[in-house]
C-alpha cells in the first residue's frame, strides 16, 4: 500500500539560517516509502491529505505576497513614473530599437518574459540565457540566473551596458541621450526633488526599480493561503501535496516559490548538453559550478520556454527532468499533472500597465 506519511522537508532556509524538520501527518505511522511509488493521483491519497496540514505547511514553508517590496518606501508616484517611462526608453540602447519591455512584456498574458528561448538585443545577436520575469522579481534574494546582482537597483544599471543587450558604452553616454529627449530633465527633478543634480544613472537604476516594485501579482493560492480553501481545486491541492511531499519546495520556497537560495541544477543527474557554469562564473569557487539561483515560480505556467537556457519548451517537460535530475525521481504523468496545476495558482497579474 502507497502511504506517504511522512512530511519531510528539510534545508528549510529563514533568513539564511538552514532548518530542517519535520511535519508528521496525525494519526498515521510513520512509513517509508520508495521515491518511484510516489503518486498523488492514487484515489487512496486523497483520503490521506489532511486539509489543515497543507494549508499549514504551504503557510510555513511558501506563503502570500505582501503587499508590498522590500525597499519601496521611497517610491514616489513620481519616481514609479519616470521609472515606467524609462523601463519602455528604445532611445537608451545603441540603435534606439530596445527597451527593457522589449525582452520582459507586460502586457496583456505576456508576463514580464519574450516567451523565446534566449532574446536578441539591440544589435541582433542572441544572449545566452532565457529572460525571467519581472512581475514578483524584487521580492527574491537576488537576481539574475547566476545572482550577480543583489537587487533590483543594481540590476537596472545592467542590461543598458550590456553589450549584447541595449550596447550603450558609458553612463555617461546613457545620460547624455536621456538629455537630448524632451522631459527628462523635468521628471528627473520630480523624482529626486531633493537631488542637486537629478539626471544620473544611479538615479535612472533607482526609479526603473520603483517601478518594477509595483509589480506585484498575487495569485488564487495567495487567496487559499489566506483561508480561502476552495480557491484552489482539488487537483491543485493534490499537486501542492506533491510538492511538498516530493521536496520541490525543499529548493522552490518562501513567497515567491523559488528565488530564495542556490542550487545545483543536476543534484542527481547531469543536465544533458548544459555548457553553462551558473555561479562559478561569479564565485570562481568550484563547488559552485553548475549552480543557479533556484528560479521562482510564480506565474511559471506563462513564462516558458523553460530553464536558464530556454531549452525546455513545455512546464510538464521542466516539471518531469526536475524530478530526474534533481530528486532522482521518473513522475508518474499523473502527478506531473497535479504539479502543474498547482503551478497553474501561481498566476497573477500586477496592476495593468500602458505605455
Ligand atoms: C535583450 C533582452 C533584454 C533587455 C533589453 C533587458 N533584459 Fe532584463 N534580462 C534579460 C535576460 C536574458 C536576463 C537573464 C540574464 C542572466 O541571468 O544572466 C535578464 C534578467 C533581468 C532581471 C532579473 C530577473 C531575475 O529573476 O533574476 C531583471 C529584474 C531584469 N532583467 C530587468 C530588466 C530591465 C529593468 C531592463 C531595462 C533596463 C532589462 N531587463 C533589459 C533580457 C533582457
Ligand atoms: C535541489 C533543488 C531543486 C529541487 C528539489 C527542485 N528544483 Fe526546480 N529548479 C531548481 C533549479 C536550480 C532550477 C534552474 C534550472 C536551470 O535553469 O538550469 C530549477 C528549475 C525549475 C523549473 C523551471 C523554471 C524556469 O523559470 O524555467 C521548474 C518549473 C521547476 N524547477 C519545478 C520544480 C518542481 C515541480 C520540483 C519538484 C518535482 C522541483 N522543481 C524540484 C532547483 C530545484
Amino acid at each position: 500500500m502507497k502511504s506517504l506519511v511522512i512530511r519531510y522537508i528539510s534545508a528549510f532556509v529563514l533568513r539564511g539560517t538552514v532548518v530542517s524538520f519535520m511535519v508528521l501527518a496525525p494519526g498515521m505511522a510513520a512509513a517509508a516509502t520508495g521515491p518511484e511509488e510516489h503518486s498523488t493521483s492514487d484515489p487512496a491519497m486523497s483520503s490521506m491529505m489532511d486539509p489543515d496540514q497543507l494549508l499549514l505547511s504551504s503557510r510555513v514553508f511558501l506563503g502570500r505576497l505582501p503587499a508590498a517590496m522590500p525597499g519601496s518606501q521611497n517610491d514616489t508616484p513620481e519616481r514609479i513614473a519616470l521609472g515606467k517611462r524609462l523601463y519602455f526608453e528604445r532611445g537608451i540602447s545603441t540603435h534606439k530599437n530596445q527597451a527593457c519591455h522589449d525582452c520582459h512584456l507586460l502586457t496583456e498574458g505576456r508576463a514580464g518574459t519574450d516567451h523565446t528561448p534566449t532574446s536578441k538585443g539591440t544589435i541582433g545577436e542572441f544572449g545566452k540565457r532565457n529572460s525571467p520575469t519581472v512581475i514578483n522579481a524584487g521580492f527574491q534574494f537576488a537576481q539574475f540566473w547566476d545572482g550577480r546582482s543583489p537587487d533590483l537597483v543594481d540590476q537596472a544599471k545592467g542590461p543598458v551596458l550590456n553589450p549584447i543587450e541595449m550596447g550603450m558604452k558609458t553612463p555617461m553616454e546613457v545620460m547624455d541621450r536621456l538629455r537630448g529627449i524632451e522631459g527628462y530633465a523635468e521628471a528627473f527633478q520630480r523624482a529626486f526633488p531633493n537631488d542637486p543634480q537629478p539626471m544620473t544613472y544611479d538615479n535612472m537604476a533607482v526609479a526603473i526599480a520603483a517601478f518594477e516594485r509595483t509589480l506585484i501579482a498575487p495569485g488564487r493560492f495567495d487567496k487559499y493561503l489566506a483561508g480561502e480553501e476552495d480557491a484552489i481545486t482539488e487537483q491543485e491541492k493534490m499537486g501542492l501535496m506533491a510538492f511538498m511531499d516530493h521536496g520541490c519546495v525543499d529548493c522552490h520556497t518562501g513567497v515567491t516559490v523559488g528565488g530564495q537560495l542556490y542550487r545545483k541544477i543536476g543534484v542527481r543527474h547531469a543536465l544533458a548538453g548544459n555548457e553553462d557554469v551558473g555561479r562559478y562564473e561569479v564565485t570562481k569557487n568550484e563547488e559552485d559550478r553548475f549552480v543557479f539561483k533556484v528560479p521562482m515560480l510564480r506565474n511559471i505556467t506563462r513564462t516558458g520556454p523553460y530553464f536558464h537556457d530556454g531549452k525546455i519548451p513545455t512546464l510538464s517537460g521542466a516539471v518531469h527532468l526536475m524530478g530526474q535530475l534533481q530528486l532522482g525521481l521518473e513522475l508518474h504523468p499523473g502527478d506531473t499533472a497535479d504539479l502543474v496545476a498547482f503551478l497553474g495558482t501561481l498566476e497573477g497579474n500586477p496592476p495593468p500597465v500602458q505605455e
